[in-house]
């Protein structure tokens, strides 16, 4: 594995966690619900915690942030603010299909490490750290939206296209 494929990992990680921190910034503004917005903020917390390591890790190894941060933000915003306007079930509906795909992205990239940089412990472990409590949040947010309906599943599924299009864009850009 080249140095630049582990850049991209960082890169791309972090461009995601902090999509998160708007996504989960937007829907704070806008959701009402005093118990919604604790589960939401708690979120929120771990989101940061994710998105400092990652900063972190940029700064001590010299790696680029993705030139598309400004849209991003206004991406994750958007997507927040909209999901939690229409209200609790949508928010939670659009928390679910992020940390589903964002689940699998980071058990991907574990298993490449694991493969190709195994010396890379640290952040191997952290990356399955992060995995679990981003499985958390999904698991979560489906406790609040037993939802079946068809509108349901379409907004999953635009999200997650929406999710993967901007997890391979970042890792280039
Ligand atoms: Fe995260
Ligand atoms: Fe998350």
């Amino acid at each position: 594995m080249h140095k630049s494929d582990l850049d991209k990992i960082i890169r791309v990680d972090h461009a995601g966690e902090l999509g998160a921190k708007w996504i989960y910034e937007g829907q704070l503004r806008w959701i009402k619900d005093p118990v919604i917005k604790s589960e939401i903020q708690h979120m929120y917390d771990q989101e940061m915690h994710h998105l400092n390591y990652f900063e972190t890790l940029m700064r001590d190894r010299q790696v680029r942030p993705t030139a598309l941060m400004p849209v991003w933000k206004w991406f994750g915003k958007t997507v927040g603010a909209v999901s939690a306007v229409l209200g609790t079930k949508a928010a939670m509906a659009c928390t679910e299909a992020v940390e589903d795909v964002i689940d699998e992205h980071y058990a991907e990239q574990i298993k490449t490490l694991e493969q190709h940089r195994p010396n890379e412990l640290d952040l191997i472990q952290t990356l399955k750290t992060f995995r679990e409590d981003e499985c958390n949040h999904r698991d979560a947010a489906a406790g609040y939206n037993h939802d079946p309906s068809v509108a349901k599943q379409i907004v999953k599924k635009i999200i997650k296209v929406g999710v993967k299009a901007a997890i391979k864009i970042s890792k280039r850009i």
